[in-house]
C-alpha cells in the first residue's frame, strides 16, 4: 500500500449506535480503513446524505456483506493511500465516489472503480451530491429504462435529490419530462429545473396529466419510487411498450393492480437496488456516467440542487431534515 505522510491509525466518524431516531447517530474513533488489492483511500471532505441512510439508521436496510457498518454511500475528498494495482490514481488527487458504506467518516475506502474525478469547477460539496444520485438515475433511467431523446418520462418525488437528477439529465439528453411533488414550491423547483410540466400529487390526479400533457399517449418511461397504489395508476399512466422502473416503494411494497395492462399495453416493469451491486457493475457506471455526464456537470448545464449543509458531527440534524420532508435536492455532511 502506498499511502501519503499525513495517513493517522484513527478517524472520527458518525456510527449508528443503536437502530432507531436521529440522536443515535453518535461519533466515535474507528481505526482509518486499509485500502486493499484494487482499493484506494479516501480523505473525504465531504458525504452526502441519502434516504436509504435513513432506512439503515432503523435497522431497516442492513449493509451488504463486507462492507462498512458506517452510514454513507458517497464522498468526495482526495487520495490518501493506494491499495496494490492501482493505475489510474494518485495520491492528492481530488475525487467523488459511491461508497458501499462509510461516507459518514474522516476517511473512506472505496473500490477504484466506483471512483470518479471531481468535475471541473465542483466544490467537495457538491461533489458528494452527485455519485449516488447518478450512478441510479443513469441505469434506471437509461439503461435499465431505455429512455430515448423525444420520449417522455414521468418521476416520482420530483424534489428529492434522485428526482432533481432525473429530470435535469432527462431534459438536458432531449426527453420531455412530466414530474411530481407534494407542493407548490416543490413543482416550482422542478420546473425551474428543466421539467415541462410538475403535477402537486396532494391536489390533482397524476394520470389524468399526465394523459392530457402527452395527446392521450402516456409516459414511455415511469421512475417511481412511491409503490403502494402508484403502481396500479403507474400502469394506467404508462404509454404502449412503457417502461415502469421501480427504486423504492416508500408508500408500500405490495400492490393491487390490474395486470391486464401488462399485456394490453406491452408493459415492461422492472427496478434495481444498487448498493449490491458488483464493484465491476459499478466501473461500468461510472465509465458511462464519465463519458457521457462529467461533461454536462463540468459545463453546469446540469449540477446537484444543494439544499442544506451539516457539519459531520451534526449528521442528526441532517437526516432529521430529511426525515422532515421540507428539502428540495440534496442534504451534505462537511467533514472539513
Ligand atoms: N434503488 C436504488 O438503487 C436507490 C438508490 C438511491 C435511492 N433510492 C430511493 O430513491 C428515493 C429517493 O431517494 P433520495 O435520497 O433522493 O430521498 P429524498 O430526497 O428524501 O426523497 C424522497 C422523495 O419521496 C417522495 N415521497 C415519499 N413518500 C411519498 C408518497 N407516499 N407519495 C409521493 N411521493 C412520496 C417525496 O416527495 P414529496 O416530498 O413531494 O412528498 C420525496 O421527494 C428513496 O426512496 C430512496 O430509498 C433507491
Amino acid at each position: 500500500m502506498a499511502s501519503g505522510q499525513k495517513v493517522p491509525a484513527r478517524m472520527t466518524a458518525i456510527a449508528i449506535s443503536e437502530p432507531g431516531g436521529p440522536r443515535v447517530l453518535k461519533p466515535e474513533t474507528r481505526d482509518v480503513p486499509q485500502p486493499g488489492p484494487g482499493e484506494i483511500l479516501i480523505k473525504v471532505h465531504a458525504a452526502g446524505v441519502n434516504r436509504p441512510d435513513i432506512q439503515q439508521r432503523k435497522g431497516a436496510y442492513p449493509p451488504p456483506p463486507g462492507a462498512s457498518d458506517l452510514p454513507g454511500l458517497e464522498a468526495s475528498g482526495e487520495v490518501a493511500a493506494l491499495g496494490d494495482d492501482i493505475s489510474r490514481w494518485r495520491i492528492g488527487d481530488r475525487v467523488c465516489a459511491l461508497t458501499p458504506g462509510g461516507g459518514y467518516a474522516e476517511y473512506v475506502k472505496v473500490h477504484a472503480g466506483s471512483v470518479l474525478p471531481l468535475p471541473a469547477g465542483f466544490t467537495h460539496t457538491e461533489a458528494a451530491a452527485v455519485p449516488e444520485n447518478y450512478f441510479t438515475v443513469w441505469h434506471n433511467v437509461f439503461e435499465r429504462g431505455g429512455l430515448k431523446s423525444g420520449e417522455t418520462l414521468l418521476v416520482h418525488g420530483g424534489s428529492s435529490g434522485i428526482g432533481t437528477t432525473a429530470i435535469q439529465l432527462a431534459s438536458a439528453f432531449g426527453a420531455y419530462v412530466i414530474t411530481t411533488a407534494g407542493s407548490k414550491e416543490k413543482c416550482d423547483a422542478c420546473l425551474k429545473l428543466g421539467a415541462d410540466r410538475a403535477i402537486n400529487y396532494r391536489e390533482g390526479d397524476f394520470v389524468a396529466a399526465v394523459k392530457e400533457a402527452t395527446g392521450g399517449k402516456g409516459a414511455n418511461v415511469i421512475l417511481d419510487m412511491v409503490g403502494g397504489d402508484y403502481v396500479a395508476r403507474n400502469y394506467e399512466a404508462a404509454a404502449i411498450e412503457g417502461r415502469i422502473v421501480q427504486i423504492a416503494v416508500q408508500a408500500g411494497a405490495v400492490a393491487s393492480a390490474d395486470f391486464s395492462k401488462i399485456m394490453v399495453k406491452r408493459l415492461t416493469h422492472t427496478g434495481s437496488t444498487l448498493r449490491p451491486r458488483t464493484v465491476e457493475f459499478k466501473a461500468a457506471i461510472a465509465a458511462a456516467l464519465e463519458a457521457q455526464v462529467w461533461p454536462l456537470l463540468g459545463t453546469r448545464k446540469v449540477a446537484p440542487v444543494m439544499d442544506m449543509i451539516f457539519p459531520l458531527s451534526e449528521a442528526w440534524r441532517a437526516h432529521e431534515r430529511m426525515e422532515e420532508g421540507e428539502h428540495i435536492g440534496k442534504i451534505v455532511l462537511d467533514v472539513g
